[in-house]
């Protein structure tokens, strides 16, 4: 183990306890580059996870944290679920990929049409990034129309058509309420980003002219509520569905990550009905899953059974079984009672957490919905891409190695955490307290909302 002698104490500490995960990493960078999918890497080396048990995760070194970051919100049953563990022995036993239908596939398609009104019919394939890759295809096909909009700060994948405007400089990303449309990565098609219309999120004039401008050759409006990453609304989504409506634009709402808000995910409790849904993350129980559905029009492009639509959707792996068998047990678990659950632990950790950033007069917010958190070290509220992009994040980092020093594991970027069903009070507290001494004492006496006493009266 090398100390770096310019690290914090903190990291220094990070460093100290896990030596093991530190000689992986080395490793790791022989044979990829960034030594894994960029999304685990933090400085100066990612955690090398050797076990995980309901909401616990175990390193290399012997450590264990809490889990509340549960796989990118994935994991809403926690780690090792009995009955997921169960279903996916069943299913390896009969056969693991065998180039047919094995029926688990329809099993969940349908759990998933009963749950989801808007959803008639739908299609598995292996990631989110497949499910908009294919919605997108279907909205360009049923309207006749090249553009899609999307908002900016919106992730919905890795494919040209959406890794646009996900986290562009601000300086390159034009005013509020026009934003330009930016490169995500390097190595798109040279036009991808002339196909696609920035929205800005929460600005429902803008969206309204925006769309207006551009209706006649827009396909869709791709949405993500973005609940867990900002401070959202149920009007704002409505709002996005009657412009949609009104200039007769499809509405694509991915819900990869806001299904877990919700038993008919968050356009039931939104009460919005989109034309296609775009569906993963839990909906495999842990495994690599996708699905993009809706109304029975649009879906039937993929229909080829009675004659060619000009359409496909395929892939080696789209529905594998064992992601199919795994995504239905996980389903069987989520009825409304353990969304209540899910949801009034989140809150219970929001309330919680408030109120020690106010009483420390601290910096620092958490905002989210139903099991999804996220930490900003700001105070302005975070309710758009431009808010997010404007907080100066260098407190992060020493916090999120605070958090791991007190045994909490969350993103590395403090962004988009979930809770599970394994998550219980308990550890809910344990999570406050970490937080607790990272903001230091109460310095104020606040009211139950966490507004300073002195000012409220
Ligand atoms: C809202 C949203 N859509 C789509 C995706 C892409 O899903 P995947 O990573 O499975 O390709 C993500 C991934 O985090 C997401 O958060």
């Amino acid at each position: 183990m090398s100390l770096n002698p310019t690290d914090s104490r903190l990291l220094q500490a990070y460093r100290r306890a896990s030596p093991r995960s530190a000689e992986a990493f080395d490793r790791a960078c022989r044979s990829m580059p960034g030594g894994a999918k960029g999304a685990y890497y933090y400085p100066p080396y990612p955690l090398q996870v050797t076990r995980a048990e309901g909401c616990r995760l175990f390193d290399h070194d012997g450590n264990c944290y809490l889990d509340f970051a549960n796989h990118h919100t994935a994991q809403i049953l926690g780690h090792g679920h009995p009955a997921v563990i169960e279903a996916v022995q069943q299913q390896v036993r009969r056969g693991i990929a065998v180039g047919a239908p094995m029926g688990i596939e329809t099993a969940l398609a349908e759990e998933i049409c009963r749950r989801v009104g808007s959803i008639d019919k739908l299609r598995f394939c292996n990631s989110g990034t497949e499910a908009t890759l294919h919605a997108v295809r279907l909205a360009r096909g049923f309207t006749g129309r090249e553009k899609i909009a999307k908002f900016e700060g919106g992730y919905h994948g890795s494919h040209d058509a959406v890794e646009v405007s996900v986290a562009p400089p601000v300086g390159l990303a034009g005013p509020a309420d026009a934003p330009r449309s930016v490169a995500g990565t390097g190595g798109l098609a040279p036009h991808a980003t002339d196909e696609v219309v920035i929205l800005p999120y929460g600005d429902a004039a803008a969206v309204d002219r925006l769309v207006g401008q551009h209706c006649d050759q827009l396909a869709c409006v791709l949405f993500d509520p973005k609940v867990g990453m900002y401070e959202t609304s149920c009007e704002f989504a409505q709002t996005v569905r009657r412009i949609t409506e009104r200039y007769r634009v499809l509405l694509i709402l991915d819900e990869v990550v806001s299904f877990r808000l919700a038993p008919g995910g968050y356009q039931e409790l939104a009460n919005v009905t989109p034309d296609l849904t775009t569906l993963g993350k839990l909906i495999g129980g842990g495994f690599p899953v996708g699905a993009v559905g809706g109304r029975h029009d649009i879906m039937a492009l993929f229909d080829n059974t009675a004659a060619a639509t000009g359409f496909g959707q395929s892939g080696t792996f789209s529905a594998h079984p064992v992601a199919m068998a795994a995504g239905l047990a996980t389903l069987e678990q989520l009825d409304a009672e353990a969304f209540n659950q899910l949801n009034q632990l989140g809150s219970r950790l929001r309330r919680e957490l408030a109120m020690r950033f106010a009483r420390a007069d601290q910096p620092w917010q958490i905002v989210g919905e139903g099991s999804l958190f996220s930490l900003y070290p700001a105070r302005e509220i975070v309710g758009d891409y431009r808010a997010a992009a404007a907080v100066d994040r260098s407190p992060v980092r020493e916090a999120f190695a605070h958090c791991l020093g007190a045994g909490v594991f969350l993103n590395h970027n403090l962004v988009m955490n979930a809770l599970s069903l394994a998550t219980g009070v308990a550890e809910v507290e344990h999570l406050v307290a970490a937080w607790e001494t990272l903001v230091g004492p109460v310095t104020r006496q606040v009211d139950g909302v966490g507004r300073p006493v002195t000012e409220t009266r």
